[in-house]
């Protein structure tokens, strides 16, 4: 009964836009889950899927953690989902992996399938099925169902058509981050002043966790999309591709997500758009953009991302959410698993303490900004099988060189564990200091420099999270 008169208030409640009470919306949560039962295939709203992902979270509290990054422009909170083992932190050696979707609030399908994403990973898991409790045991998931509620909101469900694209601004935000060749090619940078809220609540998010391997989730077409997006003409441009120093990986990385989709690797599905080899392409081959997510990602935070475009139609009729979550389905769990490619460990110094900020650089691969060790001393290589020859340097210690026989870690739901041990150098001879190689004078033209803690004014969106939470936790609780 109680449910019945909670229908009637929420419908009431969407229609005017009113707040509902955090009482009002747990009774009203009851609705979406019964243990049994599979979530509805339909578009829910904001407000649905908040009240949906505080009641799972609530039911799984030991492999699921809510938290919110931030707000968008009209203050709707941006919730991210954590699933795994240990959700509410990292642990050593765990790979942190994230899917964004929705980031143009017209391009709806994948708040579908994440939320689809997140019912049968936990269902599984309950259900002791191997590939979830494997998947949750060795990974750390993160999903972000809209990055652009404000947008969704305006949205109209047209296939093709922008409207609801941009956030409440108007400003498209896979155009809005900083970004390394606009630095490069004197574009014009966006002053910081105009990074919108939902761009500098994911900036935060990439400073607080070392995200190994991303996903941007996007519709309009049927093709796995890798970096680079942009490019400042030089000697990464090759072919009309702009080729970044990780481009074996990443074309593996979207084969992957290509092969195991329905159609994907076809590369001819959508009407008017040009075929695709396998369903994949770089970005820049595609059509150049300034100021996208995925290059951000790479450059900036050492995290792979690909933009996965993945239906023809931004705004699928919701008869076709089932069969649409059956062709993805396999992907969506066979690029997750990519996150165990290549070779993991830790940096130690001559006493066995972690060092952060220790450069690990593989020899051929001259990343814009080098890729470099968390606060943990905690390093993370995508790499496909074969023989790399690793650099580590740190101030003043001899710089560490070794070759690695890389296997293939997926099939082991891990990356090769490799840990580098470091030896101060004494300190008669310290004038040799190491320094990484590829930081020369072309790197310390970019803006706003790879050290992108810079980038954002510290602490602003991370301090309203742990509140969030805590509140979140403390309703639950109290009922
Ligand atoms: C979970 O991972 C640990 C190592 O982190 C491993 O020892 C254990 O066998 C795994 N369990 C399952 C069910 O995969
Ligand atoms: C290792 O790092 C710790 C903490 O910074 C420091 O106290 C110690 O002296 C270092 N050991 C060596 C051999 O550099
Ligand atoms: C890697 O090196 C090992 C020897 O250390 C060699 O046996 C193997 O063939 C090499 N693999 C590749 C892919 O080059
Ligand atoms: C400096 O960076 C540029 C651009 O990436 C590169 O072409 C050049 O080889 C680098 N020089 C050195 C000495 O590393
Ligand atoms: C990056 O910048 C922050 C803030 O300016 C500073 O605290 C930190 O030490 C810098 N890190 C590196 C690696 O330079
Ligand atoms: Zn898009």
């Amino acid at each position: 009964m109680c449910v019945c008169v909670c229908v009637l208030e929420s419908r009431t409640d969407l229609q005017t836009g009113s707040v509902m009470s955090p009482l009002h919306s747990f009774l009203f949560l009851s609705l979406f889950l019964t243990p049994s039962s599979q979530l509805e295939f339909r578009y829910h709203n904001n407000r649905e899927m908040e009240q949906y992902l505080t009641e799972l979270s609530a039911a799984s509290p030991d492999i699921t953690h809510l938290y919110s990054i931030g707000q968008s422009v009209r203050g709707q909170e941006l919730w991210v989902l954590a699933l795994g083992r240990s959700p509410h932190r990292h642990s050593v050696g765990i790979p942190e992996f994230k899917y964004v979707a929705n980031m143009h609030g017209n391009e709806v399908l994948g708040r579908v399938l994440m939320l689809q994403l997140i019912d049968d990973l936990v269902r599984g898991y309950r259900n002791n099925e191997e590939w979830s409790v494997k998947l949750l045991n060795s990974t750390r998931i993160h999903i972000l169902p809209t990055m652009n509620p404000d947008g969704f909101d305006e949205s109209d469900t047209d296939c093709l058509f922008s409207q609801g694209r941009g956030n409440y601004n108007g400003v498209d935000l896979n155009r809005n981050f900083p970004d390394a060749f606009a630095g490069l090619r004197k574009q014009p940078q966006i002053d910081e002043g105009k990074r919108e809220a939902e761009v500098r609540a994911v900036i935060g998010w990439l400073r607080m966790e070392s995200f190994v391997l991303s996903a941007n989730l996007h519709g309009g077409a049927l093709v796995a999309s890798y970096p680079y997006d942009n490019s400042n003409g030089g000697s990464e441009l090759v072919g009309g591709a702009s080729i970044s120093p990780d481009d074996d990986v990443f074309n593996h990385l979207a084969k992957v997500y290509s092969h195991n989709h329905a159609s994907m690797h076809r590369g001819d599905q959508c009407r008017d758009s040009s075929p695709f080899l396998e369903g994949v392409t770089n970005g820049y081959l595609w059509y150049p953009i300034t100021g996208g997510m995925q290059d951000y990602n790479y450059v900036w935070a050492q995290c792979l991302e690909l933009t996965l475009e993945i239906s023809c139609c931004k705004f699928p009729p919701e008869n076709q959410l089932p069969a649409l979550w059956t062709e993805n389905r396999k992907s969506l769990l066979a690029f997750i698993l990519q996150v165990h490619l290549g070779v993991k460990g830790r940096v130690f110094n001559g006493s066995g303490v972690p060092v952060q900020n220790a450069v690990v650089e593989v020899r051929g691969r001259s990343n814009m900004c080098p890729f470099r060790t968390d606060k943990h001393g905690e390093y993370y290589r995508l790499l496909l099988p074969g023989n790399y020859t690793f650099t580590v340097t740190y101030p003043s210690h001899k710089v560490l060189k070794e070759t690695l026989n890389v296997p293939h870690g997926p099939d082991q739901y891990s990356a090769m564990k490799h840990d580098f041990m470091l030896r101060q150098i004494p300190a008669t001879t310290v004038s040799t200091q190491a320094n990484p190689t590829n930081a020369n004078s072309t790197q310390a033209n970019l803006t706003p420099g790879c050290n992108y803690t810079s980038v954002l004014d510290a602490g602003a969106s991370r301090n309203s999270w742990t509140g969030l939470v805590v509140g979140l936790g403390l309703v639950v609780v109290l009922l």
